[in-house]
């Protein structure tokens, strides 16, 4: 068997196996029944004010029901309630619900059904002067701080909701009524997904039916120094007896996600177990167009946890959860020292995060990495053997050829 052959047949081996992993996409092959409904049980006399909405996604699974609800009645927030049961129904007090947001006024009902719940909220955008270029907000003077937009004073304008077979995306944008925000909007863009996959926009991160993903993008905000630059600040709510964690995983695989090598996980586990219960997972990439080539990506820092005391002003958190919650932060900045690149050149910074129940997805190998990893070790591993061979063989025939005339 000569040395290319035995490479030849490693190589197919690996491709054969990545190609049926790729199909299967990690063998995930879960679907949910996504359906979509707006302010559930609204009714005149009660209205919410305009451009403020209620959206609500039912995931339904074989005996289980994964609830998104989104709501921008204060900070826009994301509230995640999983049920082990298919009859599980979003229930709005509305004029409570309207008047004070009091705990309560929105629930998940039968509560017996409800397993875990989990929200995440977009408080405030923080605006610097990096004069330094440090692109490091935690760094950063004090004094080069622009008063930060409080997202719970944003003015939205009706949500556009657009469904189709694979997916389900509904938007969100929203304005300060000042004069930077005059040409400006910040948007949220949630997709649903009934299945596992992988969006072609990048970051283009893995998702599957347990998982929903917001992109959120600054565009066209007028920045009030020379040389701005942005972060987001968001807190996670989750039921007590949950802790957080920011795990950092490093990949050798950019396929999908140009330059970027790396993932982060905040996690939600209870706090006498290490067994995951859901997840806000990110890339540190942020893009400067809304259709970036390579040069539009820019790295972005996390700050570290903060425990926040008090409950985020968002609506649905405050109507939703009646036993003190606990609430975390961190802020995401976009941008890295020495990037001569501010957000004044383009006027636009997009990023992305998941959210979900269960573990957070993690990508394997893609095909092209396994045909490389096939090459670069089929290649050693067959010159390895076919050498081992040929030893063994000349071994023996010398062996042989030194026995023989005894006998
Ligand atoms: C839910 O359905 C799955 C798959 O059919 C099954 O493995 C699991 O035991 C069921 N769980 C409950 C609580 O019935
Ligand atoms: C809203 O709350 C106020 C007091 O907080 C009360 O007077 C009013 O009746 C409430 N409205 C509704 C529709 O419940
Ligand atoms: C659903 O979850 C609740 C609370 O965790 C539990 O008490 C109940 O037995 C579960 N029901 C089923 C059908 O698994
Ligand atoms: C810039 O760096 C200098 C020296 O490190 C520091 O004193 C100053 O406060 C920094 N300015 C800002 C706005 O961060
Ligand atoms: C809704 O969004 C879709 C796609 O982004 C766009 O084509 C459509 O014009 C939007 N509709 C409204 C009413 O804004
Ligand atoms: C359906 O929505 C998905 C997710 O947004 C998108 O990737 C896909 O292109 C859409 N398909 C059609 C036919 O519009
Ligand atoms: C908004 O756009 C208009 C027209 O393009 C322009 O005249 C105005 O200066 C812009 N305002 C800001 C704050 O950028
Ligand atoms: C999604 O949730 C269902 C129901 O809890 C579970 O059976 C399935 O394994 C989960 N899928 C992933 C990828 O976590
Ligand atoms: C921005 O730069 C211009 C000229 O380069 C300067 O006149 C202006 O004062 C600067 N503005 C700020 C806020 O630093
Ligand atoms: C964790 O604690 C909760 C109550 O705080 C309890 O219901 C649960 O059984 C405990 N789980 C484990 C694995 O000890
Ligand atoms: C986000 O950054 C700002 C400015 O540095 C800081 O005041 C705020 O406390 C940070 N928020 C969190 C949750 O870390």
């Amino acid at each position: 068997m000569s040395m290319f052959k035995v490479s030849f047949i490693f190589s197919v081996l690996f491709v054969v196996f990545g190609a049926a992993r790729g199909f299967l996409g990690n063998g995930d092959t879960f679907r949910r029944k996504v359906s979509v409904e707006l302010n559930p049980g609204l009714a005149p006399p009660s209205s919410l004010p305009p451009g403020v909405a209620l959206v609500h996604a039912r995931g339904l699974g074989l005996n289980d029901t994964l609830h998104f609800l989104l709501c921008n009645r204060g900070a826009p927030a994301l509230l995640l309630v999983h049920t082990n049961s298919t009859e599980s129904a979003v229930q709005v007090n509305w004029p409570e619900f309207i008047n004070r947001s009091s705990p309560g006024s929105l629930r998940v009902a039968p509560e017996s059904s409800v397993t875990y719940s989990a929200a995440l909220v977009f408080t405030r955008i923080w605006e610097y002067d990096d004069v330094n270029n440090t692109a490091d907000p935690q760094t950063a003077a004090e004094s080069s701080f622009y008063s930060p937009y409080e997202l719970q004073n944003f003015i939205w304008s009706d949500l556009n909701a657009t469904a189709n077979q694979s997916g389900h995306v509904i938007t969100l944008c929203g304005r300060e009524n000042t004069e930077s925000f005059a040409n400006g909007s910040l948007c949220l863009r949630l997709s649903l997904f009934e299945s596992a996959g992988r969006e072609g926009a990048w970051p283009s991160l893995l998702h599957n039916s347990n998982s929903s993903q917001l992109q959120v993008w600054l565009d066209g905000a007028a920045p009030r120094g020379n040389r701005s630059r942005f972060a987001l600040e968001f807190q996670s709510v989750g039921d007590a007896g949950f802790q957080g964690r920011v795990d950092v995983r490093s990949s050798i695989d950019d396929e999908y996600t140009p330059s970027i090598f790396k993932v982060f996980d905040w996690l939600s586990l209870p706090l006498n177990s290490s067994r995951v219960w859901g997840f806000s997972q990110w890339k540190p990439v942020a893009y400067r167009k809304p259709a970036p080539v390579f040069e539009d990506a820019t790295p972005c820092r996390s700050s570290p946890l903060v425990s926040v005391s008090h409950v985020p002003p968002s609506a649905l958190v405050q109507a939703y959860f009646t036993h003190q919650p606990h609430t975390h932060g961190l802020n995401i900045s976009f941008g890295v020292d020495k990037d001569p690149v501010f957000y004044s050149d383009t006027r636009y910074i997009s990023w992305t995060v998941l959210m979900g129940m269960g573990e957070p997805p993690a990508d394997s190998f893609s095909t092209l990495i396994i045909i490389i990893i096939a090459v670069g070790l089929g290649t050693p591993l067959a010159i390895i053997i076919v050498g081992g061979v040929f030893v063994c063989v000349r071994k023996r025939m010398t062996q042989s050829s030194v026995y023989e005339p005894i006998n």
